[in-house]
């Protein structure tokens, strides 16, 4: 009992204490002010468009100052977080977003005023725009850094050697930039506490002593030299990375990698695109701590049966992507029940369903553009037996896969990702597919799917790409195919036999990119429900049995369309003007008039075929105001062209196929 008081005293005690030392935080030490004028003299020469220093004033304390961390005895900057800290946006992202990105990057110069600041340990400037300036020096110089991260910032030019000075360095990251080593690693050997070392990028062609400069830092967990065009097959000598966990040997042109299997300790290998070839090496059997193992993009010989893959029971990331391999996968992977991430596409590998029922943890499965010759509701069963609320991505297009979509289908929750395309599954579509509530992307595309597309679809309001197109689909789309779809980026569906004509006055719910329903029918009028759609880059309302002219709207919906497809239709109508880039088909139309005066630079396909276009060849092939530097194909035969054949094709260097048949055209 008493000893129970005494330790309930000393709990108060060592609150009593936390409370104290919190008060006394408030009178809390300033910056030192030749340390402040050091980095107000520094952000002179930054370029800060997007105004991230803007905290930094003059005569404030520079303790608060954005990024600045000070020591909270002495008053000293110990570090400085300038490292931009958002990632790049997706690549669908819109301009606008793209261009607050890049302003949100520091450039310009770096100050050595950064060398007063004598007491800072952690500088990281990553993810900024140097514009191709060199590392400077005087960051060898800076010896009380523990961490320096420059990487992802475009500095260019030789990595200094003096940065071998900084014996203090805990991790040093210059990856990602396009430095290059002229001669020798060596400097690195004498950073004795270093733990992690990025050079990922860095040209290391010359300093072929990378291994014996790196394998004796005692406290190396991390070596990243990916794409550093390594090359000559390490020499065989001993290695001796005692405690290093992660290594990425990436993008390079390495033969041998024996030596690797001396480090039991590794967690991470990344060989990724390293140029080995042969067998798969059965030496990573006995690195049984591995977790994530990247062998993917090697030519791996086909007869290896990887069966010692069961012995790394703690693998997490398993790729073999493109690595050559034929045959039955081993059943070995039934016994990687940690795996979280599998991916074995683009081989010629047939896999036993019963195999993929004991990995409970698996997230994401890629085995796409394989020779799996399975029935698709064997390999949802056994995914189904433990995956079922784990599950985000799955794809196994490019397959052989046949029969029909189970229900089983709608029971997984998590499923974000579905690719079952270019297979031969037939049968209907099954209602439960409405509840895979996660469903972000789904392409049952090229395949025998038919019976009509459930309604239930209109419900995943996740959804942003579906692609149904080429199947045997039949029936009438109503509006409430697409009631929930707020989010719905492209809609591919062309090449089945469905009907959608909904009521003239329906404003979808989306703002498509993308929309293909070539081959449907589509009503009489030109669809008006099309204008509501923003931003569209590509169409295909090709052989829907539209007539009349083509709405003023229709211009508008996209600045420049990359692909377009009208043909087949009864269309008129004349053009001035056609926005369009890369392929734009007209062909089978109606159309009348001369040919278009303006079309947009980059059209590399143009089909006009089969219309009523008239007059001559001239303005439309020779006239300044048509760019067609990259024209490739163009058929405009069966029109009422006439006058003779102009002599500029000069204008058009990239022409490979040419149509001017069926016209009333003469020869020059
Ligand atoms: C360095 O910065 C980059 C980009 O900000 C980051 O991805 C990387 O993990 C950092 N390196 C280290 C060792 O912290
Ligand atoms: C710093 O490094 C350079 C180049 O590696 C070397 O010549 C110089 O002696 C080093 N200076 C100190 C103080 O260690
Ligand atoms: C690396 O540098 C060597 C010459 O030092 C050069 O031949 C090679 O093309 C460079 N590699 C890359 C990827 O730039
Ligand atoms: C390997 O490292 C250990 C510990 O750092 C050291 O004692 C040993 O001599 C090294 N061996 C070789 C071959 O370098
Ligand atoms: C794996 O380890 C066992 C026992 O330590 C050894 O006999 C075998 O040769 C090793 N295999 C490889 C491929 O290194
Ligand atoms: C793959 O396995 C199947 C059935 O288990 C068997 O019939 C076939 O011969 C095997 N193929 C190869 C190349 O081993
Ligand atoms: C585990 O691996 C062994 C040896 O490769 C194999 O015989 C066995 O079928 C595997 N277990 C499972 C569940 O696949
Ligand atoms: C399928 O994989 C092979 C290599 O096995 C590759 O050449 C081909 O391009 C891949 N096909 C697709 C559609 O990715
Ligand atoms: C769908 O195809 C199957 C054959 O795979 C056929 O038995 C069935 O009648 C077809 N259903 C419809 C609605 O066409
Ligand atoms: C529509 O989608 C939202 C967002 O995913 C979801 O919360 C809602 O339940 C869906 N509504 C219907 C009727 O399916
Ligand atoms: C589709 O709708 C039309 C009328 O809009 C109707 O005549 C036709 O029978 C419907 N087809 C099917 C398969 O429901
Ligand atoms: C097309 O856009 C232009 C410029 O934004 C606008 O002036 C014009 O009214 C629009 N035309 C139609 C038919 O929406």
């Amino acid at each position: 009992m008493k000893a129970v008081t005494i330790s309930l005293f000393g709990f108060l005690l060592v609150i009593a204490a936390a409370i104290i030392s919190f008060c006394d935080g408030n009178s809390k030490v300033l910056c030192i002010g030749s340390e402040g004028q050091a980095l107000l003299t520094f952000k002179q020469d930054l370029i800060d468009r997007s105004n991230r220093l803007s905290s930094w004033v003059e005569g404030e304390d520079c303790c608060e100052w954005h990024g600045v961390f000070c020591n909270s005895l002495t008053g000293h900057v110990k570090e400085l977080h300038l490292g931009l800290l958002s990632t790049s946006p997706d690549a669908y992202a819109p301009a606008a977003e793209w261009d607050a990105y890049f302003r949100s990057k520091l450039g310009g110069k770096i100050n050595p005023s950064l060398v007063d600041l004598k007491h800072l340990s952690f500088l990281d400037l990553s993810n900024n725009e140097f514009g191709g300036l060199a590392i400077p020096e005087f960051i060898g110089s800076m010896k009380s850094l523990t961490y320096l991260n420059l990487s992802w910032a475009n500095f260019v030019g030789a990595i200094p050697h003096n940065l071998g000075n900084l014996s203090k360095l805990h991790y040093l990251d210059l990856g990602i930039n396009s430095l290059f080593e002229a001669k020798t690693l060596q400097w690195v050997s004498g950073l004795s506490s270093l733990q992690y070392l990025g050079l990922s990028l860095a040209n290391l062609s010359k300093a072929t002593d990378w291994l014996q400069a790196t394998h004796n830092l005692p406290s190396l967990v991390e070596l990243h030299l990916s794409g550093c065009s390594l090359n000559n097959g390490p020499s065989p000598i001993s290695v001796n990375y005692t405690s290093l966990a992660v290594l990425d040997l990436s993008q390079n042109m390495l033969s041998s990698v024996t030596w690797i299997f001396n480090l039991r300790s590794l967690v991470s290998i990344d060989l990724s695109s390293s140029g080995v070839e042969g067998m798969i090496p059965s030496g990573f059997q006995n690195m049984s701590s591995l977790k994530f193992l990247d062998l993917s993009w090697n030519s791996f010989s086909s007869s290896s049966t990887l069966n010692w893959l069961s012995d790394l029971n703690q693998l997490q990331f398993l790729s073999l992507n493109s690595v050559g391999l034929q045959g039955n996968f081993s059943s070995a992977i039934g016994n990687l029940s940690s795996l979280t991430h599998l991916d074995f596409s683009n081989n010629q590998l047939e896999i036993e369903p019963k195999y993929l029922e004991s990995l409970c943890n698996m997230r994401e499965m890629d085995l796409s553009n394989n020779t799996i010759n399975h029935e698709v509701s064997e390999i949802i069963e056994s995914l189904s037996r433990c995956s079922l609320d784990r599950l985000e991505s799955l794809n196994i297009a490019f397959n052989k896969l046949s029969g029909h979509l189970p229900n089983q289908l709608g029971q997984f929750k998590t499923l974000a990702y579905l690719y079952l395309n270019r297979n031969s599954i037939s049968g209907p579509i099954p209602f439960s597919i409405g509840e895979l509530s996660s469903l972000k992307v789904l392409d049952i595309s090229y395949n025998r799917l038919n019976a009509t597309l459930p309604q239930i679809l209109g419900q995943l309001g996740n959804l942003e790409h579906l692609d149904v197109s080429n199947n045997m689909l039949e029936g009438n789309i109503s509006e409430t195919h697409f009631s929930n779809l707020t989010i719905l980026r492209s809609f591919w569906a062309s090449n089945n036999m469905l009907t959608f004509i909904p009521n003239p006055s329906w404003i979808p719910p989306f703002h498509c990119e993308s929309i293909g329903l070539g081959n449907w029918r589509l009503g009489r009028q030109f669809p008006q429900w099309l204008q509501f759609q923003r931003n569209m880059y590509s169409l295909d309302i090709s052989h829907a049995g539209i007539s009349g002219v083509i709405p003023t709207w229709f211009w508008n919906l996209s600045t420049s369309f990359e692909y377009l497809n009208l043909s087949h239709n009864q269309l008129v109508g004349e053009f001035s003007y056609l926005p369009i880039s890369w392929i734009a088909d007209l062909s089978s139309n109606l159309f009348t008039g001369p040919l278009p005066q303006a079309i947009f630079s980059d059209l590399g396909d143009l089909f006009l075929s089969k219309n009523f276009f008239s007059g001559s060849l001239f303005n439309f092939l020779c006239n300044s105001s048509n760019n067609l530097k990259v024209l490739n194909i163009l058929h405009v035969e069966s029109n009422l062209l006439s006058g003779e054949i102009p002599d500029c094709w000069e204008n058009m260097p990239m022409l490979e196929v040419l149509n001017l048949g069926n016209n009333i055209i003469k020869p020059s």
